[in-house]
C-alpha cells in the first residue's frame, strides 16, 4: 500500500531537511504546509495579508484553510503513489481529517518524529537560511553555505531569513507545538503508527533511519 509519510517534529527539528532528502531519493513529493503558505503570503490579497501576519507571529493558521489546501494539493496526480507531509497535521482536527483523506485516497499513514530537545532548536531556527530559488536549507552554525549568504547552487541569489525565525517568535512556535501538536504523538503512538528517530545526530544518520521506515525494511 502506498504511504503518506507524516514528518513530525518541533519547529526547527529538521522536517524540511529530511523531507527534501526523501523526495530526492524516493521520488515522493514533499508537501510542506509552511512553504505553501509562505508562497501564498507573497501575493497581494486580504487572505495573503492574514496568512503573513499569522505566520510571522508564530501562530497556527486555521484548520479550515489548511485542510482545504492539503486536500487540494494531495489530489494532484504526483501524489498517487504516496507523499510526504512536512508540518501537517498539527492539530487534532487536522489529524482527523487526514484519516479521511488517507482512506479516500487509499494510502496508509506512517508518522515519523524527528526528535530534538527544545534547548537545541533555537540555534537551528535562528541560524537557518534558505535559497529562494531551489529551497536548499542552510544553517550559519551547522551547515553554512560555501560563500557568505549565497546559495552554493545559485551564487547570484542571496539567502533568506524567515520572519518567524527570531528568538521571541520561536518561543511562541514552541508553545503552539506543545499545546496543539504534541498530543498527536500519543495519537499516532496509540495506533502503532509512530516511529521516533533521534534528530540530534547528523543529517545523514537521521536520514538512514528514516529511509528504513519509508521502505519498510
Ligand atoms: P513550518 O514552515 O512548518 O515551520 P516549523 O514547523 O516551525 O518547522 P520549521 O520549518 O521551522 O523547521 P523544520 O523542522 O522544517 O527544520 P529544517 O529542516 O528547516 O510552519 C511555519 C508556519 O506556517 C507555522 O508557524 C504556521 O503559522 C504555519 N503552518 C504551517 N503548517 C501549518 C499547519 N499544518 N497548521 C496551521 N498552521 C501551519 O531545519 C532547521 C534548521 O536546522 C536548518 O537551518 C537546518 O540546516 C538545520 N538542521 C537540520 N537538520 C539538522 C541536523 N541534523 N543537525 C544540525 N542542524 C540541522
Ligand atoms: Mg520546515
Amino acid at each position: 500500500m502506498s504511504k503518506i509519510i507524516v514528518l513530525m517534529g518541533a519547529p526547527g527539528a529538521g522536517k524540511g531537511t529530511q523531507a527534501r532528502l526523501i523526495q530526492e531519493r524516493h521520488g515522493l513529493p514533499q508537501i510542506s504546509t509552511g512553504d505553501i503558505f509562505r508562497a501564498l503570503a507573497k501575493s497581494d490579497s486580504p487572505l495573503a495579508q492574514e496568512v503573513r501576519e499569522v505566520q510571522a507571529a508564530g501562530k497556527l493558521i486555521s484548520d479550515e484553510l489548511v485542510i482545504r489546501v492539503v486536500r487540494e494539493r494531495t489530489e494532484q496526480e504526483d501524489c498517487r503513489g504516496g507523499y510526504i507531509l512536512d508540518g501537517f497535521p498539527r492539530t487534532t482536527g487536522q489529524a482527523t481529517m487526514l484519516e479521511t483523506i488517507a482512506a479516500e485516497q487509499g494510502h496508509e499513514i506512517v508518522a515519523i518524529l524527528v526528535d530534538v530537545p527544545f534547548d537545541q532548536l533555537e540555534k537551528r531556527a535562528t541560524g537557518r537560511r534558505t535559497c529562494p530559488v531551489c529551497g536548499e536549507i542552510y544553517n550559519i552554525y551547522f551547515k553554512p553555505p560555501q560563500n557568505d549568504n549565497v546559495c552554493d547552487l545559485h551564487p547570484e541569489t542571496q539567502l533568506t531569513h524567515r520572519a518567524d525565525d527570531t528568538s521571541d517568535k520561536i518561543k511562541v512556535r514552541l508553545a503552539e507545538y506543545e499545546k496543539q501538536t504534541r498530543p498527536l504523538l500519543d495519537y499516532y503512538q496509540g495506533s502503532q503508527r509512530l516511529h521516533r528517530v533521534d534528530g540530534t545526530r547528523d543529517t545523514d544518520a537521521i536520514y538512514a533511519d528514516i529511509a528504513k521506515i519509508v521502505t519498510g525494511q
